[in-house]
């Protein structure tokens, strides 16, 4: 891993997430970790009493993650590896924020992520997206014509709403780059059999 980035990792990662909204104690899902370039920062920033679920479908990136995470000494990162099937195996109302960076374009179905992120997070849960590879920023994949405008529509349509748009220096792949997170906020359940 490059220094710059190691650097990202150990301290403007750190601030970063803190400037979205993660705080001491939460638990974090990481949706797509890959080697943890934000779980990493995430676990610091939660704590003893926090957890970071670091979720991928591939097995070796996150056997790196565990490796980088021993080497830190960080205890609360909890690799959940899956098929891909977009089920993350969590309880419902379980977390207190999900990320979801650099991923949405490898997603062939949103709808469905979306809907799980719902689940699993709890009232007015923070859900934080970097749409990287989208119609404005190296378009690729499933966000080849979608712009940041139609995401937000998007995931408003699944029962979140809108919060804020937080730029900076931010990692992507193994470098750093300007980049933007949109962040949105889960809605109150709907109380059945009210519209
Ligand atoms: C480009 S990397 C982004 C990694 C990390 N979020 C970051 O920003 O540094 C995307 C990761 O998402 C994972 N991924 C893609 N589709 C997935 C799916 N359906 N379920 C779980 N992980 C997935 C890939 O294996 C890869 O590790």
């Amino acid at each position: 891993m490059n220094k710059e980035i190691r650097n990202w990792e150990e301290k403007e990662g750190i601030r970063f997430l803190k400037r979205i909204g993660i705080k001491p104690g939460q638990k974090v899902l990481d949706f797509g970790a890959r080697i943890g370039h934000y779980s990493i920062p995430a676990a610091v920033v939660v704590g003893n009493r926090g957890k970071v679920y670091a979720l991928d479908k591939n097995k070796d990136p996150l056997n790196e993650l565990k490796r980088k995470a021993a080497e830190q000494k960080l205890e609360n990162i909890v690799l959940v590896r899956t098929n891909g099937s977009l089920e993350t195996g969590l309880e419902n109302n379980s977390v207190d924020a999900a990320l979801a960076y650099d991923v949405l374009h490898l997603i062939n179905n949103r709808k469905k992520l979306y809907r799980e992120i719902h689940r699993v997070l709890q009232k007015n849960g923070l859900f934080s997206v970097y749409p990287k590879h989208n119609k404005l920023d190296q378009p690729e994949q499933g966000l080849k014509k979608v712009g940041p405008k139609e995401i937000i529509k998007e995931i408003e349509a699944h029962n979140f709403y809108f919060e804020e748009e937080r730029c900076g220096l931010i990692s992507h792949d193994d470098f750093l780059n300007k980049g933007c997170v949109l962040n949105f906020r889960k809605k109150r359940e709907l109380i059945e059999g009210k519209k």
